[in-house]
């Protein structure tokens, strides 16, 4: 996680350098810090978000045209200002920020404090800055001392660095942790992500592993390990800088949900191309998805749909146990990673083991992410959801249903299911009507310590994933459960001091989801039930959400979850949170 900026102008860059290090903040926000070259190093940071360090010790107000800054998740080390990057060598002539860790920084600090360095950190990254000043009094150049060092680091990395004895340049250097190259008509920049320089230009070169950068004010080198020039593609993003802004919202999850009825349209103007890979496919015997988090339950709802449209035995494996499940993959399975980010380390490393026996297909929705490069899947298909910066996802999880449905629709070519997609997209004004209600349930269940979800089939998934986005951004314990399962065991739990929420659209499980919900209403909890405006059996429930249109069952997960991420968002607003910035969590989870 992290996220790093660097850019060498023709202007102070410390200005620049913390409008696009704010960008980064959904990368993790625990500590903030910025260096900027003059005639010497200068470093200002310190522990908090980005907002409450610059108004504490002025962030902007640091000199030199050259700098790198770094917005921080912790890993080594509590958040403090010590730890906070950037970090610097014994003398303070080199600086370095750094995204990724450095498994191997026990044995390297050891053998740089017998060698009389000083550590002002607990970080993995200190060794850095200290084994690029070794190389540099042997008399090396800053690129040929970033060369060696990073050689002897084991894990990932992406790096900016700049020292003194060489004020007109960035070194940077990248290994299993994303970092991209922007290049404006003001000088360029690096960065861990695209937001981060959407303001500035639309000009990118997405970097591999093993690759390492010199970046001046006119010029920009890629290189590999062994400092052969590489040829790079020049990129032109289509992603406006507006795209990453609140657009007068409160925080970026209620703009994010907001975007949803338009990113069902977006997200179906890629059926042609979702049909064009599936064309390719050969006949799989079976198909495994694998993914983390919010995407496992978009893998989930996938399961159902293959399972009972397509009839193909699937599965859904979490990415950090994909290791216990690898010999049974053949060249019969087709493996699907489902990633918002594609820089999903667990998901990169599952990868990594289905290629080696299967064909992949990556369902992802940052173009240029590690999953979509050569290292990545075979066959990508994006998600059209434009960034999301709020950590907990929204609009990208039902761009991911959408894809899921798309992809299901197209391998079964079932045309009713397509049209049953065009007519949600001719629906979506709808789509957020309840908000109002939402927000006066809210301030009701503020107070709840523990919430039950319940579905049933196709609804099981949305039930996961709303008690997901509400742990995530209340701090309220939310359990979900498939309907059925409640009575062998969780029922024990159920009484008067706990809301459940029910999913009870119209179709073949309503009977039975129906008389679940009241077998917990006789056990005195608070429901609140999610169900169809002409549903007469929910007159006498209080707390209900109904819907307009009589969505069945299967494609109820794609309205559904809309007014579920609503709650959770108004409840941890109620509460005082800030629902885009969790505690101790970050949007892109770059370790394992
Ligand atoms: O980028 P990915 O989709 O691979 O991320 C997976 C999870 O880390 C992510 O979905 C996480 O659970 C979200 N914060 C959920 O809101």
């Amino acid at each position: 996680m992290c996220g790093i900026v660097g850019c060498v102008l023709d202007k102070p860059a410390a200005p620049t350098i913390i409008e696009s290090i704010k960008k980064l903040e959904y990368r993790g926000y625990d500590s903030v810090g910025i260096a900027t070259l003059t005639d010497k190093i200068n470093v200002k940071k310190g522990s908090g978000q980005i907002k409450d360090v610059d108004n504490a010790i002025k962030l902007t107000e640091i000199d030199g045209n050259i700098g790198i800054a770094h917005t921080r998740w912790a890993t080594h080390g509590i958040p403090s200002k010590e730890n906070a990057h950037p970090h610097c060598d014994c003398e303070d002539k080199i600086s370095v920020v750094h995204n990724g860790i450095i498994e191997n920084f026990e044995e390297l600090k050891k053998e740089l404090t017998e060698e009389g360095h000083q550590f002002k950190s607990d970080t993995d990254t200190e060794v850095i800055p200290h084994l690029i000043e070794n190389y540099m009094k042997e008399g090396l150049n800053l690129l040929k001392a970033v060369q060696k060092t990073v050689k002897r680091l084991k894990g990932s990395y992406a790096l900016a660095i700049i020292s003194t004895d060489e004020p007109d340049k960035i070194i940077g250097a990248r290994n299993e942790s994303p970092l991209i190259v922007g290049l404006s008509e003001n000088g360029n920049f690096l960065a861990s992500d695209v937001p981060a320089i959407l303001k500035e230009t639309k000009r990118v070169i997405f970097l591999d592993d093993e690759e390492l950068i010199e970046l001046t004010k006119d010029d920009v080198k890629v290189m590999d390990l062994d400092l052969n020039i590489k040829e790079k593609t020049v990129e032109t993003i289509t992603w406006t800088a507006d795209m990453a802004e609140k657009g007068g919202y409160a925080h970026f999850m209620l703009k994010e949900i907001h975007d949803e009825p338009q990113i069902i349209k977006d997200t179906l103007s890629e059926s042609a191309n979702i049909k064009e890979i599936v064309n390719k496919f050969k006949k799989f015997k079976r198909i495994c998805f694998v993914a983390c988090g919010t995407s496992y339950h978009a893998s989930l709802i996938g399961e159902y749909l293959i399972e009972t449209e397509l009839g193909i035995p699937t599965e859904v494996i979490l990415a950090s146990e994909f290791e216990f499940f690898k010999k049974t993959l053949d060249d019969h399975t087709l493996v699907i990673f489902i990633t918002q980010s594609g820089e999903t380390a667990d998901t990169l490393k599952a990868l990594k083991i289905a290629k080696e026996k299967s064909e992949t297909l990556a369902i992802v929705n940052v173009v240029g992410s590690t999953i979509t490069r050569k290292e990545g899947a075979h066959h990508v298909i994006y998600t059209r959801a434009g960034p999301e910066i709020g950590v907990a996802a929204t609009k990208t999880y039902l761009s991911q249903l959408i894809c899921i449905y798309l992809l299901v629709a197209h391998m079964a070519e079932n045309d009713e299911l397509l049209n049953k997609l065009e007519d949600l997209s001719e629906q979506t004004e709808k789509l957020l009507s309840k908000e109002e209600q939402i927000k006066e349930i809210s301030k009701k269940y503020k107070y709840a310590s523990d919430f039950f979800y319940i579905g049933r089939g196709f609804n099981y998934p949305t039930a996961l994933e709303g008690a997901l986005k509400l742990k995530e951004i209340t701090y309220i314990h939310g359990e979900g459960y498939a309907a059925g399962e409640l009575k062998h065991g969780p029922l024990a739990l159920i009484d008067n001091n706990i809301p459940v929420v029910g999913i009870l659209p119209p179709g073949p499980s309503y009977g039975k989801t129906y008389s679940n919900l009241q077998e917990i209403k006789s056990r005195g909890a608070d429901l609140i039930v999610l169900g169809s405006k002409n549903d007469k059996n929910l007159n006498g429930i209080e707390d209900k959400l109904l819907f307009d249109n009589e969505i069945d069952e299967k494609m109820a997960p794609l309205l559904y979850i809309i007014d579920l991420q609503l709650l959770a968002y108004y409840i941890s607003v109620a509460k005082g949170i800030d629902p885009d910035k969790p505690r101790n969590l970050a949007k892109s989870v770059t370790v394992q």
